[in-house]
């Protein structure tokens, strides 16, 4: 197949993200009206940690563009591992990946099941990580996932495409705070995700982040169509640490609750 270029797959991340989330373009559209050139902090993954999938063969079309693993995160209470990678130029790449002996003998064959359904060429393709669900789901098992793991349940729903984007605030001219974006996005309608507070992390630890909750969207499952949670949008707000260069690294307090953006509502 064509191997695109980077910007080119990146791109195609990006519409594939808002033909499903719009709420995410018309944010976007929002800051395009006022001006302003959103710029994008970082792209996030999440997958299983099962060989075919996991985060390393994610990551691959990406590190043979010349990306290279940087951060390395852990979440003991979702049962979640992270790395975030980086190039010059280019959003950084979040991937979590969730530990799947972590859970009972149950879920782990749920899951394993799936993965077992898909095309063994599949995690190959430059494009692997926009291409969707590539097993059958009920939605009873999506259900019983979900008890166990929103995180899993969104994957096994889901597959492998972007969970969100993240506009990076220090580069919008018409907000001078993280406080002003998520004001400006209540005030247009938009619920934020209020877990740990509507601001996740502080300047000290050089990184504060909000998202807005995933909106509810249509999704096929093999007995008819079900509402649920999709992806959200975040934002992020950068400090420079004692380099006097901008934090490029996350903060696991803070995407430990971002990662709820995608819970369902009660
Ligand atoms: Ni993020």
């Amino acid at each position: 197949m064509n191997q695109r270029s980077i910007e080119d797959l990146l791109a195609a991340m990006w519409r594939d993200y808002t033909d499903m989330n719009p709420h995410a373009e018309r944010i976007a559209k929002l800051f395009a009206a006022r001006g302003e050139k959103v710029a994008n902090d970082h792209i996030a993954l999440r997958t299983f940690n099962l060989p075919r999938v996991g985060i390393d063969v994610l990551a691959s079309a990406f590190v043979r563009s010349g990306y290279q693993a940087r951060g390395a995160y852990t979440f003991p209470e979702k049962r979640l591992i992270a790395k975030h990678y980086e190039a010059p130029g280019l959003p950084k790449v979040f991937i979590s990946e969730l530990q799947v002996e972590r859970f009972d003998p149950g879920v782990q064959d749920i899951i394993s099941g799936l993965v077992e359904e898909m095309e063994v060429s599949l995690p190959g393709r430059q494009d692997f990580c926009l291409s969707g669900r590539p097993w059958k789901l009920g939605f009873d098992v999506y259900e019983r996932l979900r008890e166990s793991s929103e995180y899993a349940a969104w994957v096994a729903a889901f597959g492998f495409r972007p969970n969100h984007f993240t506009v990076l605030v220090n580069e919008l001219k018409t907000f001078d705070s993280l406080q002003a974006v998520n004001g400006f996005l209540e005030a247009e309608g938009f619920a934020l995700n209020d877990a740990g507070g509507k601001i996740k992390g502080s300047p000290a630890v050089l990184l504060e982040q909000s998202s807005v909750l995933a909106n509810n969207i249509d999704v096929p499952f093999d007995d008819g169509v079900h509402r649920i949670p999709g992806c959200y949008y975040e934002f992020a707000r950068r400090y420079p640490g004692p380099d006097g260069e901008l934090y490029q690294g996350f903060v696991a307090a803070s995407a430990d609750r971002i990662f709820e953006s995608t819970d369902r509502g009660q």
